[in-house]
């Protein structure tokens, strides 16, 4: 069936990602993307698709007008604008509740007043973390959000919920572990140590680098929130992962050795607070439910692919770098 999507936030890095797979996966389908360009978003990470079936729209999902318009001409809205950098929610946290609980609020209201299908994208953040050993967060585990990015996904996913129980919103959530791939923000750990290296620096490890993550590529992401969109289960959340967990020192030394460096060509740097130690996906529930299957499930390729990226797309990332560096340099970090 052809569809008419609006997708907030899409010219951040996985909601790029989402409107390129989408793009060629469902070639009759037409995007309108929802955002505001921030220093998160760039136009340029929606060249190449072709105008008569892409178009964006610059505005803020907290302005009441201009997303009840957006809304009521699209038939679904896949919610992935927010503030997603825990680094700056710690430093300054009133943009995440901002956009993170008004914007969601916004979006919630008007496919209340329009009756149109939402999914909401998040994080597994939410959960908290967990020790080493601990089983991996499933769709039940509780909430125990550490830091105000993950405190604000936390609460927008209230909220979300809330609106399918109490007015019958046809939605549905996926919190996914963390992603990797092209168009990422080099504030971002993979992003940042890539171009470090590539500018001439060392990469720079928080604290002990023993916290692991566990990493999907954008494509696989995009993948799963297609699937939920089109067979997912109104009400239902779903966790997204592919059962890679790695500590940030064995990421880190990955690139190191993709980019033909010594593994101890880094540096430690003052580590941030409250750094959540571990988080770990259990994605049975979508696998199992909506047979949905990971295409990078090699780690090392992905990641390999992603160097090769950063590599051909100097002219991409340089304009983000000197302001992100300089930020760091206020954390200490
Ligand atoms: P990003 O920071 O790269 O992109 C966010 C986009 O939202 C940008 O284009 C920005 O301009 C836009 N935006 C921000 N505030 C806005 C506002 N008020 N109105 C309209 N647009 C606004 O983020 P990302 O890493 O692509 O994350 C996208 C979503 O996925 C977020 O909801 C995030 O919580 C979730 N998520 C991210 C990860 C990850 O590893 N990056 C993992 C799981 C879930
Ligand atoms: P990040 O990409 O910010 O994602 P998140 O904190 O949302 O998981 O960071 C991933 C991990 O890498 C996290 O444990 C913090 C760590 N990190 C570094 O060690 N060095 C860095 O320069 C950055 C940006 C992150």
């Amino acid at each position: 069936m052809s569809m008419k999507l609006l997708v907030t936030g899409g010219a951040g890095f996985i909601g790029s990602n989402f409107v390129h797979y989408v793009y060629r996966e469902r070639p009759d389908w037409q995007i309108t993307v929802l955002d505001a360009l921030t220093y998160a978003g760039n136009r340029a990470n929606l060249d190449g698709l072709g105008e008569s079936r892409v178009k964006l729209v610059v505005g803020n999902i907290c302005d009441e007008k201009v997303v009840d318009t957006a809304v009521a001409d699209c038939d679904a809205v896949v919610h992935f604008a927010a503030e997603s950098h825990v680094d700056n929610s710690v430093h300054s946290p009133w943009p995440f509740v901002e956009t993170n609980l008004v914007g969601t609020f916004r979006i919630l209201e008007a496919v209340r007043k329009h009756k149109k299908r939402l999914h909401h994208i998040s994080t597994d953040e939410v959960y908290g973390d967990l020790e080493p050993g601990d089983p991996k967060f499933s769709e039940s585990t509780p909430y125990n959000p550490s830091s105000p990015y993950s405190a604000t996904k936390a609460g927008s996913d209230h909220l979300v919920r809330a609106w399918i129980r109490s007015f019958g919103v046809q939605a549905t959530l996926s919190n996914c572990s963390n992603n990797y791939g092209p168009y990422q923000h080099v504030e971002k750990f993979i992003p940042r140590q890539v171009t470090e290296i590539l500018g001439g620096r060392r990469p720079k490890l928080y604290g002990t680098g023993e916290n692991i993550r566990d990493w999907i590529h954008a494509e696989d992401h995009s993948s799963a929130i297609l699937a939920i969109l089109e067979k997912g289960k109104i009400g239902e959340t779903y966790l997204v992962g592919v059962n890679a967990e790695k500590t940030n020192k064995e990421v880190l030394q990955l690139i190191l050795k993709l980019m033909s460096k010594d593994a101890d060509d880094y540096e430690h740097v003052s580590d941030r607070p409250g750094h959540d130690l571990r988080y770990a996906i259990d994605s049975s529930k979508i696998r199992n439910e909506l047979g949905w299957q990971p295409k990078y499930t090699d780690f090392e390729t992905g990641l390999a692919d992603t160097v090769a990226w950063y590599k051909e797309n100097e002219a991409w990332w340089k304009p983000q770098k000197e302001e992100t560096e300089a930020k760091y340099k206020e954390l200490g970090r």
